[in-house]
């Protein structure tokens, strides 16, 4: 995609920020900076010159147009809980921070629906639902701290998917500010839509490149009452991928299907020091199963039926089941803290792939197989039951050359088998920064002109979180 020319921000601009929002909504410090050179992605650092706190639609509005005016990249900014780079201003210019558009607008009982700001944290919204019996399903593993507006960006998921769906399957309405400042409502706040073009679904995921999301309409669901959390060992990785598929095909629906490998939970295990969740020597992988439903009685039947369908598994025979709260905690903690265990041990690149569900086992075959190969190790983990497995590739004691050349061609060859499988190089993280370059095993040029003729309508100027997604070469 063509390089665009950026005006560097200067004082006049910093006055014109100052005056319409006010010294305290304006950083430029360079010391305060820091907070907003990078997100979850590795050790990637990249300064915006500002970072700016808007607090409504009125003023996005007016930034956007003056942005667009002066040709001044905007990087939007939720929690910067982003894996690919999604939120690094990687050309400088201004972050647009959501912060201060945290207020949960309305919440719906009639409907089922509740009116959000961007910079809402998606836990928030939960706590806020639960005294109406009420809750909303996607919850990626960075939910106490990660935004919904982030959460639509990246088209987020989490455990709760593989019953649930993904934040695409409960965004109804969106209010967007255009690049030129204009701002649009992207649909209706309604269950069924066959209105024109879908605007709302070409925002989720757009990883802000197309327009800022000012308010959010989301569909919330009736909570179950009671849950059990259950950890089954298994002798191997792909014993563990296999029962994934056997447990749905028997109408089992749980709602948390989750896969760790050995290294993977005891990685997590000592890095949030727990002492009460042994691994036996045998155990090479696990499935976390969560069981929900209207009263106990009816969880157990499932518990039955789950274990009949893996007992032939011979470690699966004697789960570890987490009925008190302060059981599932340890046992949710283990499993959301799994990405943060893998950083804190290596240098890591994170691949986020995702294939029809049935063809899990072998997509795990293959990254094993790629791996020796290439001489690297994965940790895997992620949402067996979506088919979706972050695969963690460890650095460890490589050397920088052979991993600076030779891992690219490795996960060429991961994404290049996805592909092969039905499937996709990022089921939840996004493309952002660092997987943009891959962008072609999957998509041609055809891909590739639709794409930027979209670019180019909503962003004509691609000020609006430049220099991702596109790859350099298209
Ligand atoms: C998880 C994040 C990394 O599933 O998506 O832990
Ligand atoms: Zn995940």
């Amino acid at each position: 995609m063509s390089k665009k020319q950026y005006k560097l921000i200067d004082n006049n601009d910093i006055q014109w920020f100052i005056e319409l929002l006010g010294e305290s909504r304006v950083i430029s410090d360079k010391a305060l900076l820091y907070d907003y050179a990078h997100d979850e992605t590795e050790d990637l650092m990249f300064y915006p010159d500002v970072v700016l706190f808007p607090e409504n639609s009125i003023e996005v509005s007016k930034i956007l147009k003056y942005c667009n005016e002066q040709l001044i990249p905007v990087t939007t900014r939720g929690a910067g809980t982003s894996l690919s780079g999604g939120a690094l201003p990687v050309c400088g210019g201004i972050v647009l921070s959501t912060r201060r558009m945290n207020k949960i607008l309305k919440i719906d009982t009639d409907n089922f629906q509740a009116i959000v700001e961007p910079g809402v944290i998606n836990y928030e919204l939960q706590k806020a639902l639960e005294p109406y019996g009420l809750f909303y399903p996607p919850d990626p593993a960075s939910w106490q701290v990660s935004t919904i507006g982030g959460n639509v960006a990246h088209a987020s998921g989490g455990p709760k998917a593989v019953k649930y769906g993904t934040t695409r399957d409960y965004v109804l309405n969106l209010e967007v500010v255009l690049a030129n400042g204009d701002v649009i409502w992207t649909g209706a706040n309604t269950l069924k839509y066959s209105t024109a073009y879908n605007l709302t679904h070409l925002f989720i995921g757009s990883e802000g490149t197309l327009g800022v999301i000012t308010k959010i309409v989301v569909k919330v669901v009736p909570k179950l009452p009671y849950n059990v959390l259950l950890l089954y060992s298994f002798l191997s990785e792909i014993d563990a991928c296999k029962a994934v598929n056997e447990i749905l095909l028997h109408h089992i629906q749980p709602s948390a299907l989750e896969f760790m490998e050995r290294d993977a939970i005891e990685w997590s295990i000592r890095y949030n020091d727990i002492m009460n969740v042994p691994i036996s020597d045998s155990t090479q992988a696990l499935l976390l199963i969560e069981l929900e439903g209207k009263s106990f009685d009816q969880i157990w039947k499932d518990v039955e039926s789950l274990n009949t369908v893996l007992e032939k598994y011979s470690l699966a025979s004697d789960p570890m089941i987490a009925e008190t709260e302060e059981e599932k905690n340890t046992l949710w903690k283990i499993r959301r803290k799994v990405g943060e265990a893998v950083k804190s041990n290596s240098v890591y690149k994170e691949e986020d792939t995702v294939v029809p569900r049935a063809a899990l086992p072998e997509l795990l075959k293959r990254v094993k197989d790629i791996g020796k190969k290439y001489g690297f190790k994965s940790v895997c983990y992620g949402h067996a039951g979506d088919g979706n497995l972050h695969i963690n590739i460890i650095k460890g004691e490589m050397r920088d050359e052979k991993w600076n050349k030779e891992l690219p061609e490795a996960i060429k060859e991961i994404f290049g088998t996805c592909k092969e499988l039905g499937g996709t190089i990022s089921g939840e993280h996004g493309i952002g920064w660092v997987q943009k370059s891959y962008l072609p095993i999957v998509f041609s040029s055809a891909h590739f002109q639709l794409f930027l003729g979209i670019k180019n309508t909503f962003d004509p100027n691609h000020i609006l979180n430049p220099n991702k997604i596109f790859p350099d070469q298209w």
